[in-house]
């Protein structure tokens, strides 16, 4: 395949990244524009910055022009905006990097080019923030410029779903700003580009879309400590209800939420509706719980240990995970830092181990980490810690107590070996 025309792409992280590679592979010709030089020096020599098979697997072959020279953009006929959206510490929407990475596309824009938004964000920034700064630096939308935004859905770890197959939806301003769109989804992607009836509502689809799975956890975390009080173990009744073969969808409790998405998003909506006088209760209780589950877990913790008669303060306790979920080496918003906070709190001594992650972590290896720890909390369901984490191996350490924040281990296994073993809702 041979595209002529030229793709740049505003943010090289674990969405912008794979855009840039999987445009490659299509035949455009792909330049990268990012602020960080270690990821630029990186990716330039053909390496991934980050743990992601299908970077991993193609960054090489398909090599992307990596700079942090905004002069790229002029190149471009086709801008793809990938920079974070994250929430500060009020957890109040941070749109800087989506104005700024604007801001810089305004300034080098290519007459005629299409601008697409593809950072997850509330309806309306396309139409409140992102429009207006085009055209206050008199550039026509339409004309001189076509802005769509489709927002992402990669999911970093998935072997099935990446970019080269996932359905995506599109809206834009006018119909050329669709049609162009909707051309350059389509031969990247083989799965079904749906043209939405504007941007507005392809915003709208993200936030819906991570906000489901939200409140969805969140009603399974709320299950977990109900049930936790009735005696019923949750994972045996969720595998139950899962063999109902419509109107139910598996989802399951944990030690918390985390991620660069599921984390974030809701509060983009709840604070946009906020502004147009809109309460949203049930995506705030949501957030709220899912919040909580964290200091849950420690609460267990410290339960468990009181039948060993181990207090916390001064006692050794092994955070097994870093990352916010299973075999990546991504760490934003992950629950384990909130638990590590909370075990701080009691003045427990906290030692961290994540075999993809060692750089954040105080132990090396999962027998230095068990050496040194009389209880361990699982924060990530990683395939090491599934593997390895065996009675044998616990008892080997004196190991009294397992707190298995993400219900990944055989919980009678465990318990016939003599270990305390607490799970989330079992
Ligand atoms: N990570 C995911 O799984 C995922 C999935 C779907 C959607 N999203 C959304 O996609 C967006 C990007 O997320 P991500 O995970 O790729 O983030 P990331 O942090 O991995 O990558 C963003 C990159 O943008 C760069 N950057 C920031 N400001 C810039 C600027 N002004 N100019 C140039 N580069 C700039 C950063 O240096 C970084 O390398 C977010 O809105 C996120 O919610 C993420």
């Amino acid at each position: 395949m041979n595209h002529e025309k030229t793709v740049c792409v505003i943010g090289l992280g674990y969405v912008g990244l794979p855009m840039a590679i999987r445009s490659k592979e299509v035949g455009y010709e792909v330049y990268g524009l990012d602020l960080d030089q270690s990821k630029l020096d990186l990716i330039n020599q053909g390496k991934s910055p980050i743990e992601e098979a299908y970077i991993e697997e193609r960054i090489a072959q398909f090599p992307v022009i990596a700079t942090n020279d905004a002069a790229v953009i002029r190149k471009a006929d086709i801008v793809l905006i990938c920079v974070p959206t994250p929430v500060d510490e009020s957890y109040y929407p941070d749109l800087t990097p989506v104005i700024k990475a604007v801001e810089t596309t305004v300034k080098n824009l290519k007459k005629g080019a299409l601008v697409v938004l593809e950072s997850t964000v509330n309806p309306g920034v396309s139409e409140e923030i992102i429009r207006p700064l085009f055209e206050s630096a008199g550039h026509i939308v339409g004309q001189d410029v076509f802005i769509a935004h489709c927002p992402e859905r990669v999911n970093p770890g998935d072997k099935t779903w990446n970019v080269s197959n996932l359905p995506r939806v599109v809206g834009s301003f006018d119909q050329t700003g669709l049609d162009i769109a909707l051309e350059y989804y389509r031969s990247i992607s083989s799965g079904e580009i749906r043209p939405m009836k504007s941007i507005r509502e392809a915003e709208a689809v993200k936030i819906v879309e991570n906000s489901f799975r939200d409140i969805n956890i969140a009603f399974v975390n709320e299950l977990a400590k109900s049930f936790d009080k009735l005696g019923i173990d949750i994972k045996d009744v969720i595998l139950g209800a899962a063999t109902k073969p419509f109107a139910f969808m598996a989802h399951y409790p944990s030690c918390g939420v985390g991620g660069h998405c599921i984390a974030v998003d809701p509060y983009y909506l709840i604070e946009r509706a906020k502004k147009s006088g809109f309460d949203h209760k049930f995506l705030k209780i949501a957030r709220e719980i899912n919040n909580s589950m964290p200091e849950y877990t420690v609460e267990k913790l410290q339960d468990a240990l009181n039948l060993v008669k181990l207090p916390m303060n001064g006692t050794a306790i092994g955070v097994l995970g870093l990352a916010y979920k299973a075999n990546v080496d991504d760490t934003r918003e992950s629950p384990a830092f909130e638990v590590i906070k909370n075990l701080n709190k009691h003045l427990a001594i906290v030692e961290t181990f994540d075999p993809h992650v060692l750089g954040k972590s105080t132990s090396q290896s999962l027998e230095a980490i068990l050496e040194k720890s009389k209880a361990v909390i699982v924060t990530t369901n990683h395939k090491e810690f599934i593997d390895m984490l065996t009675p044998e191996l616990l008892n080997k350490y004196g190991i009294l107590v397992v707190i298995d924040g993400k219900n990944c281990l055989d919980k009678d296994l465990l318990e016939s070996a003599g270990i305390i073993y607490r799970g989330i809702g079992r």
